[in-house]
């Protein structure tokens, strides 16, 4: 393995991944784990140099404050305590400003661990095919590609790594932004020559989802029946043991870890179903999204697929709330196409994170050719985030909002009114469900 480590162990802050990045500011590789770990579990770990013993507001649970497993202070690793008490290790005092954070952590991560700043995006792709060739040996690999980001970078990686022996499936779900499916197809089966099999799910999902109004038990509902199809998929493909994801950090931060409550299920993690016949590959599963893109900019993906904008598992199936109809989903992806072609034209994509539509499951009056009508809202979302742990919303100019608001009452069915969401995160989350 190339790259060095630092550990940070979670005693119930809620700032491990300021702490993580930071370390990885400095250069060096940082991954996150429970306070819980013992020493046998941490030796398995390769290359670690030290451990930050990262202390919060959430250190009581179940009545009682939590430490490390106690041989953790005897185990040899240089030891270095943020906003933890009871540790007999070097100390950082207070909470400096976040980004003068990697400075206090340098001289722990390099003259007390001499750790060495090798953590850069080829070694963390040599590492990984390293990985993935020992993980998977000669087996075959299915790989959810939705087109997004996540699952191009992870598609990528695996093609580098094992070639032929993954194999991608696309599932149109219905849930998918307009022309989305067909330029997956084009992309990777045309261009990059992946083993692509195309399934048409859309029915079988909507039908699963009809009358489904909790946002937890559709992200749920859309979860399992991906798993389902894969399963179908493998089954047909005969020699088929594990499951590629593109399974980001913040998708397990927010599932919830022993110290911090899940804030939603997201589904490539919590929903999972329990009868899961695969063993999973997730390369990308201790990456924050830049680190992704910046993954696919050196694996020589397109810049369009790498800065496109993320896209949840769920889909739009988020974004048409409540109980999902034909017709408000057709709402959500004509708006959305719309937003996003003023959006470029207005050099926006380059400016904005993430930018959608949503639609949500209640009316309003309106007036349409001297008549009422009673018909659905869209709401415009845009945001600015680097990691989509905290987001900002973007402030718009007005003509360019007024021209997209023209457009969508003209062009999209059932909508009368168009409304802008000026709330970031938190207290809200990006998307609505
Ligand atoms: P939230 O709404 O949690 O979104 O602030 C943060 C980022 O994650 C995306 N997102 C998901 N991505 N599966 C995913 O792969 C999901 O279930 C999911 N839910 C939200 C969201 O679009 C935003 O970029």
């Amino acid at each position: 393995m190339k790259q060095d480590m630092i550990v940070i162990l979670d005693l119930g802050s809620t700032q491990n991944t300021v702490i993580a990045r930071a370390v990885r500011a400095l250069g060096v590789y940082s991954e996150i784990y429970p306070h819980d770990i013992t020493v046998s579990e941490l030796k398995k770990l390769p290359n670690v140099k030290g451990i930050i013993l990262n202390g919060g507001p959430n250190h009581i649970v179940d009545g009682a404050p939590i430490d490390v497993t106690p041989d953790i202070y005897d185990a040899g690793y240089p030891l270095l305590s943020v906003g933890h008490e009871p540790a007999r290790c070097e100390k950082l005092d207070g909470w400096p400003a976040e980004d003068e954070i990697p400075e206090m952590l340098r001289p722990f991560v390099f003259d007390t661990c001499k750790a060495e700043a090798n953590w850069n995006m080829k070694n963390f792709i040599e590492d990984q095919i390293e990985l993935i060739r020992q993980q998977v040996g000669d087996k075959k690999v299915l790989l959810a590609l939705s087109g997004g980001v996540d699952s191009s970078v992870v598609a990528a990686l695996l093609i580098r790594a094992i070639g032929r022996q993954l194999t991608c499936v696309h599932v149109n779900h219905g849930l998918m932004r307009k022309g989305e499916s067909e330029s997956v197809v084009n992309v990777f089966r045309n261009q990059l020559d992946a083993n692509l099999i195309y399934v048409d799910a859309v029915d079988r999902f909507l039908g699963k989802l009809e009358g489904v109004a909790d946002p937890e038990r559709k992200r749920k509902i859309i979860g399992a029946e991906f798993i389902r199809v894969f399963e179908e998929e493998a089954r047909k493909l005969d020699g088929i043991e594990f499951l590629a994801q593109g399974t980001i950090y913040p998708d397990i931060v927010e599932s919830g870890t022993k110290t911090a409550r899940a804030v939603k299920s997201h589904h490539n993690v919590g929903g999972l179903p329990e009868d899961l016949h695969f063993s999973l590959v997730e390369p990308l599963k201790q990456l924050f999204k830049d680190e992704v893109r910046a993954c696919g900019v050196e694996l020589g993906l397109p810049h369009e697929m790498v800065y496109r904008q993320p896209f949840p598992g769920p889909g739009l199936g988020v974004r048409c709330l409540g109980a999902i109809t034909r017709e408000r989903l057709e709402a959500v992806r004509e708006s959305d196409a719309i937003l996003r072609e003023e959006f470029a034209k207005a050099g926006l994509d380059k400016k904005v994170w993430q930018y959608f539509t949503i639609v949500p499951d209640f009316k309003s009056v309106g007036v349409r050719n001297h008549e009422r009508c009673f018909e659905y809202p869209v709401i415009i979302r845009a945001v600015n985030t680097v990691d989509a742990m905290t987001a900002k919303i973007e402030l718009i100019d007005w003509p360019v909002l007024l021209r997209i608001t023209d457009r969508i009452m003209a062009e999209v069915k059932n909508v009368n009114r168009v409304c802008y969401d000026l709330s970031p995160k938190p207290n809200a989350t990006i998307e609505w469900e």
